[in-house]
């Protein structure tokens, strides 16, 4: 058994929210959290989870009780385990008591409490009225109040070659444990172990529950290295440790946004400025780990990385692991050389809020920048812009948002739809070519036709096609206004002549009053040959071109919603907001499944019946 106060401790530690969202999509309604109860088939959420009373409750079927139950029923646990299963999570430790025996014990159990001790030894140093007082200076500078500091739990490993190993053994701490840990190293020159630390402000880093598995340092003004940080321990592995997320998880749930940036006092300053949401992958870019612990918290990132060529590939790659792990992230374009920490103490939480509220989704983004660099300018660097595109395309998890990012490719570059699924469907296959993802990706033999296509885009394909066949023009349009009209083509002269084609299908000249570079274009459209024995090619042109439109106009859609919802302060709005772009996202997946058969099908019939 485990001791009453034992489990109580676990009990109070423990997040419910967390635990049962490891299992359940947890939304928050209120004071409570909602979803799909895990113990009976529901399509509609009847489950909520209450944190403030540490229960949870299903209307559906009637399950109740606390964390350790949930933890019982969902994994065919008994109590003990259970409890130990929570106790882990929760970073508290617990002994088992069999006939008055303590249990066989955690084996990295000494090495957290070692780190322990050095976090307490440390902060004790930077309290230290004459020790710490230059750090302290320093902190003051950085715009760290005492308040901030405690809370993060900084601390000073002052000057000296041997101050925490003195102070850890005169506790009982071997040095074989701090070596273990990294809090003490060695060197060429001295089989004597001393502090890795020195002269600089120490920042515990904590795993998600809350026990700290190493530490970062910086130096104490100018110097190099800036920062050093614990080395691989067997409780410390930096891709799969996100600094700051034990103390953000709370606020990420609630903003439903976590904040990514590059370092620790990003982290920290943002929590000062009150953007509790923040985390720092400590290293150039996030690993698919730690896009996972993301994942148990929210479904949206914010990338706030330095604007540079360095800040941005890493944004890419962060980005493309969070998409691999179903988070849709955004980049937030910071001024050139500033950081979150500098601007932020620059232009205060609004100025920053402005920064955020500008957030551009990831693939947006990566457009933006091939734009910037003229790769739409001419075929083969189009090519190439497919080619840089595609990982991303690949990497993203989600269904619905890849449908959307497939279409925004396909329009933005002219690709056709089926010629990028097909490339995707391709390289999934094939697992080398996963790997070598980075690398540029070959597209099939019979690029150069799709190519040449693509060029027009979607709206002028989905035109093409209906000046072609005069004949079942009414029936093509028919289908088309289904799904888009005249306000979904970005172009005012190929609107135009979709407008035109509505007013009156059978046309065979241009109508009176058009703009005359317009009705030249429609005249030349008008003047291509009939495409009779190119029916199944003239099927897929106008179901990818149809299919492109209203993608587009869906992810202009969610874009809107998106914005909407970021700039919402009220709790309630927002939820229907986010609501919405569910439903819309769902639309899409919906059309997108169903989408090419039916309408191939009508199609067809519509050349049949009328031949
Ligand atoms: P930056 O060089 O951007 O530093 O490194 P910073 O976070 O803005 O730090 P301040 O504001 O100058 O104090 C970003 C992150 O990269 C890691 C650290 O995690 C740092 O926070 N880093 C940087 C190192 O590990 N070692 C270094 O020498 C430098
Ligand atoms: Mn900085």
């Amino acid at each position: 058994m485990i001791p009453d106060d034992q489990v109580e401790e676990v009990r109070a530690r423990a997040d419910i929210v967390e635990i049962v969202g490891d299992s359940v999509k947890l939304k928050k309604a209120g004071r409570e959290y909602s979803g799909l109860c895990p113990f009976h088939e529901e399509k509609s959420p009847s489950f909520s989870v209450n944190p403030a009373k540490g229960v949870y409750h299903c209307f559906g079927c009637g399950a109740s009780g606390d964390v350790f139950r949930f933890v019982q029923e969902r994994m065919g646990l008994d109590f003990v385990e259970a409890v130990k299963h929570v106790a882990g999570r929760a970073g508290v430790p617990v002994r088992e008591v069999k006939a008055g025996r303590p249990e066989e014990e955690d084996p990295r159990r000494p090495l957290f409490e070692a780190n322990a001790f050095a976090q307490k030894w440390f902060r004790d140093q930077l309290l230290d009225p004459q020790r710490g007082e230059v750090a302290r200076r320093y902190l003051e500078e950085r715009g760290i109040d005492e308040e901030t500091a405690e809370r993060f739990g900084l601390g000073l490993a002052p000057d000296e070659w041997h101050g925490l190993r003195d102070a850890a053994a005169a506790h009982g701490i071997t040095e074989d444990l701090l070596l273990q840990v990294g809090l003490l190293t060695t060197s060429e020159k001295t089989s004597e172990p001393y502090d890795r630390f020195r002269g600089r402000l120490t920042f515990p880093i904590e795993a998600v529950g809350g026990r700290i598995v190493g530490f970062g340092g910086r130096i104490i003004g100018e110097g190099k290295p800036k920062y050093l940080n614990s080395p691989e321990t067997p409780i410390y592995h930096k891709g799969q440790v996100l600094y700051g997320l034990h103390r953000a998880r709370h606020a990420i749930r609630r903003d439903e946004v976590a904040l990514v940036v590059e370092g620790y006092m990003d982290v920290v300053a943002l929590s000062s400025a009150g953007f509790e949401n923040a985390v720092a992958p400590l290293g150039t870019a996030m690993t698919e780990d730690q896009a996972r612990l993301i994942r148990r918290y929210t479904g949206k990132a914010l990338l706030l990385y330095d604007s540079d060529r360095a800040g941005l590939k890493a944004s890419f790659r962060s980005g493309d692991a969070l998409l691999a792990q179903g988070v849709h992230p955004s980049v937030v374009t910071l001024p050139e050389g500033e950081d979150p920490d500098t601007l932020v103490r620059a232009l205060g939480p609004h100025g920053l809020q402005r920064h955020l509220n500008e957030a551009v989704d990831i693939l947006d983004r990566k457009i933006q920048i091939l734009e910037e660099h003229d790769y739409f300018a001419s075929l083969d660097r189009r090519r190439d812009a497919v080619d840089k595109l595609l990982p991303t395309l690949r990497s993203t998890a989600d269904p619905a948002l890849r449908d959307i990012y497939v279409a925004q490719v396909a329009e933005k570059t002219g690709v056709q739809r089926q010629t990028l699924e097909a490339e995707l469907a391709r390289a999934r296959e094939d697992r080398v070519q996963r790997q070598l993802e980075e690398r540029r990706v070959q597209l099939p033999a019979r690029q150069p036709a799709a190519v040449r296509a693509r060029t027009m885009g979607p709206e002028f394909s989905l035109l093409r096609v209906l000046a072609r066949d005069r004949k079942r023009r009414h029936l093509l349009l028919e289908m088309a206004l289904e799904r888009v009209g005249p306000e979904d083509f970005k172009d005012p002269g190929d609107r135009a002549i979709f407008q035109a084609f509505v007013d009156e299908p059978e046309l065979e000249v241009p109508p009176p009053g058009m703009d005359p570079r317009v009705a030249e274009r429609l005249t030349s459209l008008l003047a291509e040959p009939p495409h009779d024995e190119q029916l199944a090619h003239a099927e897929r042109e106008f179901n990818a071109a149809v299919a492109a439109l209203e993608a587009a106009r869906l992810a202009r859609e969610v874009d809107e919603i998106q914005r909407r919802i970021e700039a919402s302060t009220d709790h309630e709005e927002k939820l229907r907001l986010i609501q919405e772009k569910k439903r819309l996202l769902q639309e899409r997946n919906a059309q997108g499944l169903q989408g090419g058969g039916d309408y191939a099908r009508r199609l067809a019939r519509g050349y049949h019946q009328q031949d």
